[in-house]
């Protein structure tokens, strides 16, 4: 066993292949061709170990021995410049070990059960459909990022928050400094800040007079401060805003390249599974999942030692071929709506996995198969090449997509 690095630490993020937009960036596909634990070097200079096999990854995100506590002296940071208010500020649950997480993540997990998910689908499907006569009334022409994915989510999220519709522009600007690595510490400051006093407001106002939201239900409880509930509210704002609209975005774009598979949306049999596919396939979380070591661990042939970063690296996992391939399948780095996709990692694994996957699923579902089953003749109006993807937030994206119908 040793610690020492084998081949050239990948420097992080690496940049996107213009060739595959849909792909991770090909260093970490070449990591993980060379070996299931590699080095990595952070914007900061700081290096940090790569795990990008779908064991390797598993066990740093669920073994206690790894922590997730952006607060360790050495966690790994993947933009420079923030480790000060990074250590200083609260953190919100992500970012937290049990048990403070557990206690913090418990008093949400409630919202988001597949059984409260359920009953929100005709709220979902009524937001959907109003996006959708919004964005076609009188027009035969729209970017699908602006007026269809980022609506969508941010108009769920502020439904379930309690958010006053009238400021989602508001969020949603603030919410994408928040998660661009190209924001200025200023900028990402002044947006932490300008999201967390708003919620903090709204936090005392609903703890005065409750209404039938998230927000409310935390504002009144006796064991949280209005700073921790308005923590994780802005946790839940940014976790499950512009993720979806990431998903939702980059999955018409991707589907609009493989026409002969759309109508497994149109199947509710083979719907769900479809869905499976294109977060496996689009993993979004590009940059890996950064988590620290408490211990000296051994894993996939090396000692990773108490103090050294690891990032796990989702989007290597969710294309082995030994868990995803198989005899009549694509390989993994192609779209296959009938694989059996369940084991994918786009959501994580262990205590931090998704909260809000549910959501995430219903909305996808219901966004992708209303809007191919409402304009069949869905196309870019624009060339491919002229698409724009969004390579410096920490959720891959699309910055804008024009399609005419
Ligand atoms: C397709 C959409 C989504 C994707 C791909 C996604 C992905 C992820 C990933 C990879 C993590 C794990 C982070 C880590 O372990 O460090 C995570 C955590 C989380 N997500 Fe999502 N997410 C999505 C949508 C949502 C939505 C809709 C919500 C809620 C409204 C949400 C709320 C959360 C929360 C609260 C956590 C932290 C869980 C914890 O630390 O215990 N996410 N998400």
């Amino acid at each position: 066993m040793t610690s020492t690095p084998t081949a050239k630490a990948v420097p992080l993020p690496a940049p996107h292949s213009s060739g595959c937009p849909f792909g991770p960036p090909p260093a970490y596909t070449e990591a993980a061709a060379t070996a299931p634990m590699t080095r990595a070097e952070l914007p900061d200079g700081q290096s940090a170990w790569l795990a990008t096999g779908h064991a390797e990854v598993r066990t740093v995100l669920s073994d206690r021995r790894f922590s997730a506590d952006v607060r360790h002296p050495t966690f790994p940071l993947l933009v420079s410049g923030r480790r000060e208010e990074l250590v200083t500020s609260k953190p919100s649950f992500l970012r937290l070990d049990d048990p403070e997480h557990a206690r913090l993540r418990r008093m949400v997990t409630g919202d988001f059960l597949v059984k409260r998910v359920a009953a929100l689908r005709p709220d979902i499907q009524r937001i959907v459909d109003e996006t959708l006569d919004r964005m076609t009334e009188g027009r035969t022409e729209a970017d699908l990022v602006a007026d269809f994915a980022l609506p969508v989510p941010s108009l769920v999220i502020c439904l379930l928050l309690g958010v006053p519709y009238q400021d989602r522009d508001h969020f949603q600007e603030l919410s994408r400094t928040l998660l661009s690595q190209e924001a200025t510490v200023e900028q990402f400051k002044a947006a932490q800040h300008g999201v967390l006093e708003y919620l903090r407001a709204l936090a005392a106002r609903r703890r005065e007079q409750p209404e039938d939201d998230i927000l409310s239900r935390l504002a009144v409880r006796d064991d949280l401060t209005v700073d921790d509930a308005a923590n994780t509210g802005v946790l839940l704002l940014i976790a499950g805003h512009e993720t979806t609209a990431n998903m939702i975005s980059l999955s018409t774009a991707l589907l609009l390249e493989h026409p002969e598979q759309i109508a497994k949306l149109a199947d509710p049999a083979t719907l769900p599974g479809a869905v499976e596919e294109l977060l496996r396939l689009l993993t979004i979380v590009h940059t890996g999942l950064p988590r620290v070591a408490l211990e000296d661990v051994e894993l996939g042939g090396v000692t990773v030692r108490a103090g050294e970063g690891v990032i796990a690296m989702l989007s290597t996992a969710n294309r082995d071929e030994e868990v995803f391939g198989g005899a009549g399948r694509r390989p993994t780095d192609e779209l296959d709506l009938e694989r059996d996709a369940r084991r994918h990692m786009a959501f994580g694994f262990g205590v931090h996995q998704c909260l809000g996957q549910p959501l995430a699923r219903a909305e996808l579902q219901i966004a992708l198969e209303t809007l191919f089953r409402r304009l069949p003749a869905l196309r870019l109006a624009i060339a491919e090449g002229e698409r724009e993807f969004r390579t410096e937030s920490f959720v891959y994206g699309m910055r804008s997509l024009p399609v005419t119908w």
